[in-house]
């Protein structure tokens, strides 16, 4: 290897033409995913103080947003849905007149090309605001697969093109594959959340979805942050039981599993670049602290240097307008 003087890397580094040439990642539109949230009435948009930019919206206001978003050329986006009422079987995930099964059916049929993904999880429904349902005292993993299977399939009914369970209950995935193909779905595929962490940075998140545990905490069933050979053990098992797509989340704090999912499997992989992390952005930038562009595009091109083919961000309505 020849070195200095006759190695200059600043060579390659002179113009932006030159930069742009030799760039090794760069962002596309269409590997990028808008979180929406979806709420009961008519006319609502609740903007969101944790994740500015973002609002709950009813139907016809999700419509618009949607409208506004694929005519800037954004692709896909995933719907998480506030209904009306808790209780503590999570009913409204599975509810055929649910939240997020209206909005499915309103934008399916408005947005035929749109790709729509659903979160499928309990939380927003469970009156606790745990993402299984309660036996003992404890979140009950078998019990729960039933209805997180039956959220599935009522989402694919309504016209989802792809389902995305981020519940962390062992065996969800081949659980969800049965019931689809069982229900005439054997076409829909699972984006599975399968190393999902017990992250700090879902903060703003619960705020959005309304979805705080009113006990304890999500570390039960949700990964500790300090592993990640066990990532890799839950994504093989999710790849054994039919996973389409394999997640990660969040997204910064985890470059390093990113990476190491990458390497191990061949199935496309996603990394959700959570609330928190946009929150922190927002919140610098809003107080003159960093420049909230350059900051959002660096991180996302970390994301997608990383290894990550799909990324959920709640910038993809901005990086529309940016790219
Ligand atoms: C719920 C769910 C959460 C997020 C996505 N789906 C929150 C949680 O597990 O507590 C977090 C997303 C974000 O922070 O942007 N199953």
């Amino acid at each position: 290897m020849t070195t200095f003087p006759t190695t200059r890397l600043r060579r390659l580094r002179r113009t932006g033409r030159l930069r742009a040439l030799v760039r090794e990642t760069r962002l596309d539109l269409a590997d990028f995913v808008q979180p929406l949230f979806v709420c009961p009435g008519e006319g609502v948009v609740r903007p969101l103080e944790g994740l500015p930019g973002i609002a709950q919206r009813s139907v016809d206001e999700l419509c618009r947003e949607v409208e506004e978003a694929s005519a800037l050329g954004v692709s896909s986006v995933l719907l998480f849905g506030i209904p009306e009422e808790k209780d503590d079987e999570g009913t409204g995930a599975y509810d055929e007149d649910g939240i997020v099964q209206r909005a499915l059916r309103e934008l399916r049929g408005r947005f035929p090309e749109l790709v729509l993904m659903t979160d499928v999880c309990l939380c927003e429904y469970t009156a606790h605001g745990h993402c299984g349902v309660l036996e003992d005292g404890e979140i009950a993993n078998d019990l729960s697969l039933e209805l997180l299977a039956r959220t599935a399939v009522s989402h694919a009914e309504a016209g989802a093109d792809a389902v995305c369970p981020s519940d962390m209950m062992d065996g969800r995935v081949g659980a969800i594959r049965t019931a689809l193909d069982e229900g005439g779905f054997a076409e829909t595929p699972i984006v599975s959340y399968a190393a999902k962490y017990a992250s700090a940075f879902y903060g703003p998140f619960r705020e959005a979805a309304e979805s705080t545990p009113a006990f304890g905490d999500r570390r039960g069933y949700q990964m500790d942050p300090a592993n990640v050979r066990e990532a890799l053990r839950e994504c093989a098992l999710d790849v054994a039981e039919g996973a389409d797509v394999l997640i990660v989340k969040p997204a910064l704090p985890c470059l390093d599993v990113i990476r190491a999912v990458r390497e191990r499997f061949d199935l496309p992989v996603g990394a959700y670049n959570v609330s928190g992390e946009y929150a922190m952005v927002k919140a610098a930038a809003a107080r003159g602290w960093l420049a909230e562009r350059e900051a959002a595009l660096e991180s996302l091109g970390a994301i997608k240097r990383a290894g990550a083919d799909i990324v959920v961000s709640y910038w993809t309505k901005e990086l529309a307008r940016w790219l």
